[in-house]
């Protein structure tokens, strides 16, 4: 069987960094620590007034393609996820498609080029269509360039607005990968929501504090179901939970569910039984309120145990560090959290040959999806060719009043006359509007 899987990865960072705790929050007369112990984010990326989704994606694309020596013709696919997309017609790809020809020979005419919409979880719904193009063996030896694209703004005073960010992210699927493989088993929890979404407008409506939950219950959906075709899960068996990360508060309620549901029956719940009892079965319950409000004391003390905390900073923490300081980047949050995790093991110099990762997408409005990827031989290699960490450092610090502007300028209703705060160099800048309205890109040397 021919394995197939993410090959390699580039990130590309909004070039602007707004300090959640110490410039937002005063602003917001809220305490710091509601950022950075309770959201457990430190900091925004946002994107300069010359950068959207289609030059942060193609700045991703074109550094994965000159690491790896591919020309245009190498690639049969440029597969788009994006929710910040303002055109309903013309896909986001077919402009990332245009500024890479600006910097390579040849071209993609023979490239099939899309976009794909389910909010967050359409990146991972990009690799599972790359995937099964190679795997139907429609790709004539050619790669598939998946780009998950955002920038992920909220209105002013949403609630939302303190989990911000803007970035993309390039992986290239190919056959033989030298990251991680991809299972054919997935699992899906897929609803008809109202939580998150945006009717033809570019800021979303949002209903926060349901959204945690609509989240919650389609991931558990989709583990159950994801068991069904893979087997039952057990909490040790991965070696990283990366998890989509609107902000690591949530994926730290969903990590807690996750460790519970693939504890019961095993040994470590026996284990546990001593100190905190055995989780409840609900045939011990008179009432559903009765067996929740027990369930909901159980994962309580269960998040207090050394055991869970042992399993959450081994599996779950190194996989938050990159979101931490970038905020929500929607399509690619997940992707991220796969690279911070990673990279956490390549900075420990671990062996991670062979490790299995549990990967969690999700996607408002709502879907949820799981499935799990294999370390392959050059994975080492390929984390570390990612500049994450200097593209992070160079980031312009904005003040407050330089945020207000900027977040604004993002918004494609309105005409903006915001500067820029940084030179854009050997990068595509967004360069003004053509005359059927469309957005035109040159690359600046
Ligand atoms: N010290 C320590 N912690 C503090 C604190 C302090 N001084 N002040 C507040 N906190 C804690 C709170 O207790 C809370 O933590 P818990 O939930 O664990 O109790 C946390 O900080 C946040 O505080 P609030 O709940 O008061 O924050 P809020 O109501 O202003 O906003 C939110 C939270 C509703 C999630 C909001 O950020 C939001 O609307 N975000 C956008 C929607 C979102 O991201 N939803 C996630 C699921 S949907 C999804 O994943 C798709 C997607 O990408 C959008």
């Amino acid at each position: 069987m021919t394995s197939v899987g993410i090959d390699a990865v580039e990130i590309h960072t909004g070039k602007l960094r707004l300090d959640l705790a110490e410039t937002f929050a005063p602003e917001m007369g809220d305490a710091p620590e509601k950022y950075t112990k309770g959201l457990g984010l430190h900091a925004s990326s946002f994107p300069d007034t010359y950068e959207d989704i289609v030059t942060m994606g193609a700045n991703a694309a074109h550094r994965l393609m000159k690491r790896k020596g591919l020309e245009p013709d190498d690639v049969g696919r440029i597969d788009v996820a994006t929710e910040s997309a303002f055109d309903h017609s013309k896909p986001v790809s077919t402009y990332i498609g245009g500024c890479l020809e600006q910097v390579f020979d040849g071209d993609f005419h023979h490239a099939n080029k899309g976009e794909r919409k389910f909010a967050c979880v359409s990146g991972t719904q990009s690799i599972d269509d790359a995937y099964n193009w190679i795997k139907a063996g429609r790709n004539r030896g050619r790669a598939a360039l998946v780009i998950a694209t955002d920038t992920a703004l909220y209105a002013r005073d949403d609630p939302g607005e303190a989990t911000q960010g803007a970035g993309a992210v390039a992986m290239l699927i190919d056959e033989d990968p030298n990251l991680v493989e991809l299972s054919t088993e997935q699992g899906y929890g897929s609803a008809d929501e109202t939580d998150f979404l945006k009717p033809q407008q570019q800021f979303p409506s949002v209903d926060g504090k349901r959204s945690v939950n609509v989240y919650l219950a389609r991931m558990r959906e989709a583990l159950i179901d994801y068991e069904r075709v893979g087997g039952k899960i057990h909490a040790d068996d991965f070696r990283l939970g990366p998890f989509h990360t609107p902000f690591p508060g949530m994926v730290r309620k969903a990590a807690v569910l996750a460790y519970r549901h693939t504890t019961r029956d095993t040994e470590i719940e026996e284990e546990l039984a001593e100190e905190i009892g055995r989780q409840p079965r609900s045939e011990a319950f008179d009432s559903d309120e009765a067996y929740l409000e027990a369930l909901s004391e159980y994962t309580d003390a269960l998040k207090e145990t050394e055991r869970y905390q042992a399993w959450y900073g081994r599996t779950i923490d190194p996989t938050l560090t990159l979101s931490r300081h970038v905020g929500n980047w929607y399509t690619g949050s997940v992707h991220v959290a796969r690279v911070s995790g990673l990279k956490a093991l390549a900075e420990a110099g671990e062996d991670a040959v062979g490790e299995r990762l549990l990967v969690g997408s999700y996607g408002s409005g709502a879907q949820a999806e799981i499935h799990v990827e294999t370390v392959q031989e050059d994975w080492r290699e390929e984390i570390e060719a990612i500049d994450i960490d200097e593209r992070l450092e160079s980031r312009y610090e904005l003040t407050f009043e330089e945020y207000e502007d900027v977040h604004d300028a993002h918004n494609f209703d309105e005409e903006s006359a915001v500067e820029e705060f940084t030179v854009p160099e050997a990068e595509f800048a967004f360069d003004g509007w053509g005359r059927m309205g469309e957005r035109k890109y040159r690359y600046v040397e």
